[in-house]
């Protein structure tokens, strides 16, 4: 067996992998364009005399409105994403925002969900998931997942219900659906609204269905690390009218267009946001979004290549490919005590070989101190104090053993199996792997300089 590269021996791989900003001539034309036009946001927020029918004009119809002037939905360009996005997950609204961040925020914002409220989500995500929920001043409720799929558990969704829980932000995590059956008929029991984080899982079906179209409204990222990027961007997606005029609304400055003959009711959560798509990160997007279904076909085979190559290392669990799922991350489980090697050790082993893995998220969300200390707005606990909420929330370690077990100890991500990396880089990979799996007994007795995190 070769040396370890973490011993002194040489690299399994010394070759940088592939970025997943793809590029080719489609981009550059639509970037062109942009600049050629000389439009580069031409989002405008204020009130026009059309602004009633502009505000729920479906996303197809508004392609085609008033071509090259400033507009409250946007440039032609942003108008165009939005139209190709709402044509391929065949929904009336495709509402494009700076990022999935704003776009969860928007969402729940668009629902009404406000200070008092309560929303249900996993406890293991990106952070951003959480931190939506903070920004109208709603109070997150963290359940623990499922082994099976990584996303919520629908059995401790039921039991986290309340009098103040009015939504459910569920989290198709790396690319798994979630158990949307069950998830929705929670929600309906309870008359919840259900946001879909999509962020990690464009393409990704649910029985058949396209998910960010199963719930009320699908928000998606295009990160730079996304299926389909544009550097920063995102997507909500419904087919709700009212939902969609009031994402439009929170999008883009909202509260300058109501006037006096609006009822109290459509105010709230219309407080005035910019969280608009420029015309360079659409034409980026219309580009990128034609390539979803050739990127994703890659990450599929590439995970198929991977799961055959890695069959039976020790201590090794794969993971299975669920239908309808896409994987956004190839998250394998190790059991440390299988092999008697800690997972750390087999991470930076790993790193050393030129293969770049993580360990998943550093900890659940509501360990955050931001959660685990209540301190978002000022040093007053809001919106935990706020008198409408009225209720005890804490969070604490322990609350969910199962993600909390998944990130601590046994889960190693390796996220860099999506297009331009093919087959021959998978193959250095499984190499990699089967050199670091070999030399167990290698470095059950060394000491090794070992770090958790996720290392690029
Ligand atoms: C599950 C999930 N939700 C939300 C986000 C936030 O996306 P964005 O970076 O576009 O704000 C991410 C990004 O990593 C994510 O993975």
């Amino acid at each position: 067996m070769p040396e370890l590269a973490i011993l002194g021996g040489k690299p399994a791989r010394t070759k940088p992998f592939g970025s997943s900003a793809i590029i080719d001539h489609d981009e550059w034309n639509y970037l062109k364009k942009v600049l050629e036009r000389r439009e580069i946001s031409r989002f405008m927020g204020s009130p026009t005399k059309d602004i009633d029918s502009l505000l729920v004009m479906p996303s197809l119809e508004a392609e085609n409105y008033e071509k090259g002037y400033f507009s409250f939905l946007g440039g032609r360009m942003v108008r165009k994403f939005e139209a190709d996005f709402a044509g391929k997950f065949s929904v009336k609204y495709a509402i494009s925002v700076n990022s999935a961040t704003s776009g969860l925020s928007v969402a729940l914002g668009a629902a009404g969900i406000g200070p008092g409220d309560e929303v249900i989500t996993t406890c293991m995500s990106f952070n951003a998931t959480a931190a939506s929920i903070l920004l109208f001043n709603s109070i997150p409720v963290f359940v623990d997942v499922s082994t099976k799929n990584f996303c919520m558990d629908p059995e401790k969704v039921a039991k986290a219900i309340t009098p103040k829980t009015k939504a459910i932000l569920v989290v198709h995590l790396l690319g798994n659906p979630a158990d949307m059956d069950a998830i929705l008929k929670i929600a309906r029991k309870n008359n919840l609204v259900v946001v879909e984080d999509c962020a990690q899982a464009p393409g990704v079906k649910y029985k058949g269905r396209n998910v960010g179209t199963i719930g009320d409204l699908g928000v998606f990222s295009f990160q730079e690390t996304k299926n389909i990027m544009t550097g920063e961007g995102g997507m909500i997606i419904t087919n709700d009218k009212e939902l969609a005029k009031r994402s439009r609304l929170i999008r883009n400055h909202g509260e300058s267009i109501p006037d006096k003959t609006w009822d109290e009711e459509d105010l709230v959560n219309l407080v005035g946001m910019n969280f608009r798509m420029t015309e360079l990160t659409a034409a980026l997007g219309i580009a990128q979004l034609k390539k979803l279904d050739s990127h994703n076909r890659m990450r599929i085979n590439n995970a198929a290549i991977l799961t055959r190559g890695l069959k039976g290392l020790p201590g090794i669990t794969l993971p299975e490919l669920v239908p309808g799922a896409v994987p956004h991350i190839f998250a394998m489980l190790y059991n440390e005590e299988a092999t008697g090697v800690e997972r750390s050790k087999i991470l930076a082993s790993l790193r050393a070989e030129g293969i770049p893995v993580g360990s998943g998220y550093l900890r659940t969300m509501y360990e955050n101190p931001i959660f685990a200390k209540r301190i978002a707005y000022g040093k007053d606990k809001c919106p935990w104090s706020c008198h409408l909420y009225g209720a005890e929330r804490k969070y604490q370690q322990g609350d969910c053993p199962v993600a909390e077990g998944l990130l601590r100890k046994r889960f190693i991500w390796f996220y860099h199996f999506h297009k331009p990396n093919g087959a021959s880089d998978m193959k250095d990979v499984i190499a990699a792997f089967r050199k670091v799996f070999g030399n167990l007994e290698v470095l059950k007795k060394k000491k090794v300089n070992a770090e958790i995190g996720y290392k690029w």
